[in-house]
Formats: structure tokens, sequence, C-alpha cells
């Protein structure tokens, strides 16, 4: 059994005492750090970065030395997965990701694989190992993929869209290939999230970013079932489930077979808990744009979330991914407020 120095994070998923709320933020390694700037101009490109083992490592352990998080995130994309299945990607510096070739027919579907991690994606598989080795159990490593539907819509539309509108018109158009296109991302995902805990990942997490595109009644049939399916995989760690904007499906979310629960700044705290009930963490949920405001304010705010969280049953963080242009001294106030308790 591995000995963590600083297990907060994992007795929090699990609902266990803790004597502080442990802290971590989404999208804390490789956006705000000159650190970061300066390993990833070494490598060259994302991808490059991303693909790099021990540069991987690096990138991903300078949260936990520069800011003091509780936890390291594993430094990786959620679209390795449908690169692993066949359909890659580039990284285009302006508009971000892009898939050359989409999914359009049942036959491309029908063309991807079920990715074997091992194989596949064994660049993030050897970071971890390196990450683990280097942590030395200071803080837990979380690991992560994207939800199947979010992953879904990247892997029709082809780039990132504020509606994603051409990868929902499958959903009405095409049911059967979008089911079909769901079933084997999930397959991928969970055989990648099990070579992750494998190699050592002590907490995975599924970020649904796009779940607020969609009606409840769709996220009830594209969405949760697939998530549902990863939750019930997963039995070897906790799990936790952000499917941002998502608000409509939070009594749902609460009788899903995982720990924690991720929430955006648009739900309501003490409505959260009520639907969600009191079986799951909750994990978030300060609006990223507060950290653009003054240290003072970033105090007080943050003190305002702990208040209506509590102190059990939580995990401190923002609400989505913190910004590029975020200084990293006010994103270390928010840490440190949250230590102070
Ligand atoms: O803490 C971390 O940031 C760890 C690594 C991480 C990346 N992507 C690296 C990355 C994580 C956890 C992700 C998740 C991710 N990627 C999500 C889900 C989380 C969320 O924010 O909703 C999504 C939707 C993506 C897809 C993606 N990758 C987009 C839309 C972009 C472009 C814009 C951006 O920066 O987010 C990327 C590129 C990307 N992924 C970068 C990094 C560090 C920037 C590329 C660069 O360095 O040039």
């Amino acid at each position: 059994m591995e000995i963590l120095q600083n297990d907060l994070l994992l007795r929090a998923a699990r609902g266990e005492q803790v004597e502080r709320i442990p802290v971590w933020v989404m999208r804390q390694a490789g956006r705000i750090l000159p650190e970061y700037r300066a390993v990833r101009e070494k490598a060259g490109s994302f991808i490059q970065l991303a693909t790099n083992p021990e540069l991987a490592a690096e990138v991903t352990l300078q949260p936990v030395n520069i800011l003091g998080v509780d936890a390291a995130i594993i430094f990786s994309d959620i679209l390795v997965v449908p690169e692993a299945m066949g359909l890659p990607y580039i990284m285009e510096e302006k508009s971000g990701p892009v898939f050359p070739e989409v999914i359009k027919t049942m036959a491309d579907v029908d063309k991807l694989r079920i990715s074997n991690p091992e194989v596949d994606l064994k660049y993030v598989i050897d970071a971890i190992k390196i990450v683990k080795h280097e942590l030395n159990g200071r803080v837990p490593l979380i690991g992560f993929a994207g939800a199947p539907f979010t992953l879904l819509c990247y892997m029709i539309e082809g780039r990132g869209s504020k509606t994603f509108s051409k990868a929902k018109k499958y959903l009405y158009t095409e049911p059967e290939l979008s089911h079909a296109l769901l079933q084997k991302i999930t397959d991928s995902t969970i055989a990648y999230l099990k070579a992750q805990i494998a190699a050592g990942a002590n907490l995975v997490q599924v970020f649904d970013s796009w779940a607020g595109i969609l009606s409840p009644e769709q996220y009830r049939i594209y969405s949760l079932p697939y998530i549902a399916q990863i939750c019930d995989a997963i039995t070897e760690v906790p799990v936790t489930i952000f499917a941002k904007g998502a608000f409509f499906a939070r009594e749902e979310m609460g009788k899903l077979n995982c720990e924690t629960i991720g929430l955006d700044w648009n739900m309501d705290i003490a409505e959260s808990r009520k639907l969600i009930g009191n079986s799951k963490t909750l994990q978030g949920n300060l609006d990223p744009c507060v950290l653009y405001g003054t240290f003072n304010e970033i105090k007080n705010q943050t003190r305002s979330m702990m208040q209506q969280f509590g102190n059990q049953r939580y995990i401190a963080n923002l609400g989505h991914g913190v910004y590029p242009d975020t200084d990293p001294d006010k994103v270390r106030c928010f840490i440190d407020t949250v230590k102070e308790g």
C-alpha cells in the first residue's frame, strides 16, 4: 500500500474526516506559469510536450512545487483518447485543437478502434510513473479523461465551437451512429482510466465540459448512461464527475456510482447539496474571474464559498479551468486562503 504524506484529497473524496479542506485548481498545469511556458518552448509544441513523458512529468509537478496545491493532475489532454482510437488531432496556436478528419458516417465509427492504452497512450502512462516517482508520496496524483459526450463533440465538429451544433445535429439525425460512437469512446476511456490507475493515479476525474449545451432529456440519453458505465467500471480509486453547465442533472448525478461531483459557479451551493444529497463530496466552484480581482476580494469570495460548502465532504477548486492570463500570485492567494481555513 502506498503511503501518502498528504492524502487530504482522497479522504475528502471518500467522505472521511479531514483536518482542513484540500485544494487544487482545474487546469493548474500548463496555463498560467512562466515556468510552464519555458518547458513548452523547449519541447517545441503542445503535442511534443504532451507526448514527452519526462517533460510532461516536469510540468505536472510545477503547480505542486510552485503553488502548493494538495494534488497533482497529469499533464495531458482529453483529446488523446480520440487520437488513440485512430482520429488524430493537431493543436493550432490560435484556435486550439483541430481534427483534420472527422466522424461523418457509421463506416467512420466502425473504423475506429478501442484504444489499447498500454500501447497507444504509453507516453501518458510513462509520464504518470515518472510523476509518481518524483512526488515520492507528497500529494496524490489525479488522472483524467473527457466524458464520452464531450469527446463526441470534438470528433464530429472537428474543432471547438460555441454551440457544437454540427455535433449536436447528429444526436437528432443519427442516433444510432451517436450511440455506437459513444460506446466506443466509453470502452476506450474505461481502459485508459484503468491504465492510469495501474500506473499510480490516486483519483480520476471525468470532464464533461460541454454537458451544458444539451437539454435535460438529451443529457439523460447521450451523456449520463456513458458516464454511469465509467463510474461503475472504476472501482479502484475515487471518481469525480465534473459536468460543466449540467445544473439540470444534479439530482441524477447524486445517484451515480462515484465519490465526488464537481460544481461550476452557476450552481448554487446549498441547492446543489440538497439535490445531490449527503453521500457525495462536492468540488468547486469559485468563478475563475474572481482571480482577476484584488487580493482582498479573492480572500473574501473564497471564504464565503468555503462557508457555504462547510468543512466536510468538500474539495475546494474553481468552477472551471483557471484562465491563461491569470496572475499566478492570485492563484496562490486562492490556495493559501483555503489552507488558512
Ligand atoms: O491542469 C492542466 O491543465 C492539465 C492538462 C490539461 C490540458 N487539457 C492541457 C492543455 C487538461 C486537464 C485538459 C483538459 C481539456 N482539454 C478539456 C477539459 C477541461 C476544460 O477546460 O473544460 C478540454 C475541453 C480540452 C480541449 C482543449 N485542449 C482545448 C479547448 C484547448 C485549447 C484552449 C486551452 O488552452 O484550453 C486545448 C489545448 C491545451 N490543453 C493546452 C493545454 C496546456 C494549451 C496548448 C498550449 O500549451 O499551447
